[in-house]
């Protein structure tokens, strides 16, 4: 379901992974649950606002999860910005309903692209 569908390779990833925990323009979160992860969230700015990228295990999936990790995000510190947004692939059913569940709208409009919809909110920050 992310923008780059092509396999990820880990030598790259590994790069990939150092240089986002050392941006100050993301920050990213692991969702424990009992001590086990089940899912992570990335926020990366993109101008005025964050967009959001997260995912729950295979093995954790329609548990709620996914509502909860985007629920978390409201209380969080995110990069100072007051609105968080996510691009998702229109046939990504779980995913759009997991934002309006967690009380994201949803944007209409030419800032939408092609193949995708887009949900947003604004963040309590503290
Ligand atoms: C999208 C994703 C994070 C949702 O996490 P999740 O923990 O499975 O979702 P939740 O259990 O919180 O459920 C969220 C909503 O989606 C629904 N849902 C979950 N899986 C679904 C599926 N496969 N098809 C249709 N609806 C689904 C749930 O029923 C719930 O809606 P409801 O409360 O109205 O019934 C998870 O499916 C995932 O990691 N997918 C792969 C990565 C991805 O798509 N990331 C998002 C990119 S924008």
């Amino acid at each position: 379901m992310a923008r780059d569908t092509k396999p990820v390779v880990i030598g790259d990833h590994e790069v990939w992974l150092v240089r986002k925990l050392a941006s100050a323009d993301s920050r990213i979160w692991i969702a424990e649950v009992g001590g086990e992860p089940v899912g992570q969230v990335r926020l990366d700015r993109h101008g005025e606002a964050a967009e959001i990228d997260y995912s729950v295990a295979a093995g954790r999936r329609r548990e709620g999860w996914g509502i909860a990790i985007l629920d978390a995000l409201t209380a969080r510190h995110a990069l100072g910005l007051a609105t968080a947004y996510g691009e998702v692939r229109s046939e990504n059913e779980a995913s759009a309903r997991a934002f309006l569940k967690a009380g994201f709208a949803e944007t209409v409009g030419s800032e939408v692209p092609a193949g995708y919809r887009r949900f947003e909110k604004t963040l309590q920050h503290g």
